[in-house]
């Protein structure tokens, strides 16, 4: 984790505070919304400096925004001061897969680009945990990485380079396991990126206008979408919306 919070403490100076303009980017936000509760707290685990936290609590939800980079969590705080989100936004420094909530139960908890770096044990320790925060009937949104994808490499090889462990994933099946052993049905399942990561090959990111035509914009899906439903097996990522059955099992 020394390592992880090092690279994100040196990244916290130019991580977005705003959702992003790709499709992908705008997916999460829009799950966010459409499934945060209109009143009731919310967890946002690897909040980062805050880009869907800071537009949460401006509905008027209270968020605990979780991360163990306290650069990031400084820039959040930043953010919420002098603003009239002041104490509706609680920043928590802690890491997956443990985490300080025995008796908080939340409406919403959603962790996206995060657990994919935690070795797969470890990804079923957080699950768990996640899963234990939701009150019945509440919400969990999650990514996880395709094991499958050409991405995962890269990206494995880049973090390894920065001294972490790398990133892990799962295939379509395990991830509906993982989820589905912690008492967690699935609301929705959908694939990205089966496209869009080979603008990882040197240059392709560079020809006009092409990333915009693979990654879409903003609602609008690009040439990526289309493919990723085609070949959800070979998703970089999926964006899972699961729930705990209002009965509370769990
Ligand atoms: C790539 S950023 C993702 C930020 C945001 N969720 C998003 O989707 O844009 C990953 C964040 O997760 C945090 N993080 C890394 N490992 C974590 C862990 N085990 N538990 C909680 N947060 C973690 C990092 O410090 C970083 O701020």
């Amino acid at each position: 984790m020394k390592h992880i919070t090092a690279h994100f403490d040196s990244e916290a100076y130019r991580y977005p505070t705003e959702i992003g303009e790709d499709h992908v980017q705008d997916r999460k936000w829009a799950l966010i919304k459409t499934h945060a509760p209109k009143a009731g707290i919310v967890a946002d685990i690897g909040s980062a400096s805050g880009r869907h936290s800071l537009k949460l609590a401006a509905r008027e939800l209270s968020v605990v925004a979780i991360d163990p980079s306290q650069k990031m969590l400084a820039t959040l705080v930043r953010g919420v001061e002098n603003t009239d989100l002041n104490g509706r936004i609680l920043p928590c420094a802690s890491a997956l897969p443990h985490l300080p909530f025995t008796q908080a139960r939340f409406d919403l908890v959603y962790c996206f680009s995060t657990m994919l770096l935690l070795p797969q044990n470890e990804q079923e320790i957080a699950v768990r945990e996640m899963s234990l925060m939701l009150a019945p009937g509440g919400i969990l949104i999650l990514d996880v990485a395709g094991t499958h994808s050409l991405a995962i490499r890269y990206w494995r090889r880049y973090y390894q380079k920065r001294g972490m462990d790398g990133v892990f994933g799962h295939t379509a099946q395990g991830t509906r396991s993982l989820l589905g052993d912690n008492g967690l049905e699935i609301v929705s399942m959908e694939a990205h990126g089966v496209l869009s990561q080979f603008l990882l090959f040197p240059g392709l990111e560079k020809i006009p206008g092409l990333t915009r035509l693979v990654r879409g914009r903003g609602a609008k899906p690009g040439w990526d979408a289309v493919i990723s439903r085609l070949l959800p097996r070979l998703a970089e990522r999926w964006y899972v919306v699961t729930r705990r059955p209002a009965d509370g099992t769990n």
